[in-house]
């Protein structure tokens, strides 16, 4: 069984197919998609598509649309995350790649809603890019935290080590594909596969075979495909192995 718990196939990237790509998901073995809302304007959307069997939600505002969170907007999103098909908040984060919101803003967001989380008893799935350092230090001061993965991680091992301390667990992706992906790989090989979830980021991130096209939720599979390669693990152990630790997180039940 794998699980794709992390998919924006709401993108519209999908629009003129996105019947067929989740068939040919749970077709390719896919049980269940995770579909994220993370800006405003696609909440609608994202929650009209987890009407569907085995797709699941998750609702929040991204760090790149930090500057949009204001009361309006969190009271809209305090009443999706009370839909039961919605398992967690994300992605929520920090991203100075882009910066595309301020960096005080980012911050200030990320950590109302890092106790938005916690006063909802939901996890979250935490985008971080360039900003471990704040990411830790945040984490480090928060009176509370709620369960969750670092989506996407892109940190180092010690860095790993620590999030992993804190309870987290990993959200590995496409890049681990790459040929430039030695510290993704160390990461892989010594974190305990019961603390790695698999994920698309889709439409983003085509692992290599796919490089340069749209990435799906099928693909999912070569990741897997790629972290049994580096742990020296079957396929299907690291399948299982991932999805019970996704049902366990998300507490996902059809
Ligand atoms: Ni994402």
């Amino acid at each position: 069984m794998l699980i794709d718990s992390h998919a924006h196939t709401c993108d519209e990237k999908f629009d003129n197919d996105r019947e067929e790509t989740l068939a040919r998901a749970f077709a390719g073995g896919v049980k269940y998609i995770i579909e994220v809302g993370c800006e405003p304007e696609s909440w609608d959307k994202v929650f009209e598509l987890s009407r569907k069997e085995n797709v699941f939600s998750m609702f929040g505002i991204h760090p790149q649309d930090a500057s949009k969170f204001n009361e309006a907007s969190l009271n809209r999103m305090k009443n999706l995350l009370n839909d039961k098909k919605c398992v967690a908040v994300g992605e929520i984060g920090l991203d100075y790649h882009y910066e595309y919101s301020p960096k005080n803003v980012q911050k200030e967001v990320f950590i109302k809603q890092m106790e938005l989380a916690v006063e909802i008893n939901k996890p979250v799935s935490i985008h971080c890019r360039s900003a471990y350092e704040d990411m830790l230090k945040i984490l480090r001061t928060l009176n509370k935290i709620p369960k969750g993965v670092i989506h996407c991680f892109s940190g180092n091992l010690n860095e790993a080590k620590e999030v992993l301390d804190m309870g987290f667990l990993i959200g590995i992706d496409g890049p681990c594909t790459y040929p430039k992906s030695d510290k993704l790989k160390d990461v892989i090989a010594n974190v305990p596969i019961n603390k790695l979830l698999v994920e698309t980021d889709c439409p983003y991130l085509a692992p290599q075979l796919f490089r340069g096209q749209r990435n799906e939720p099928s693909y999912v599979a070569e990741v897997a495909k790629k972290i049994a390669e580096v742990k020296g693990m079957q396929f299907e152990e690291v399948c299982n192995a991932t999805a019970a630790n996704t049902v366990n997180l998300f507490n996902l039940r059809s």
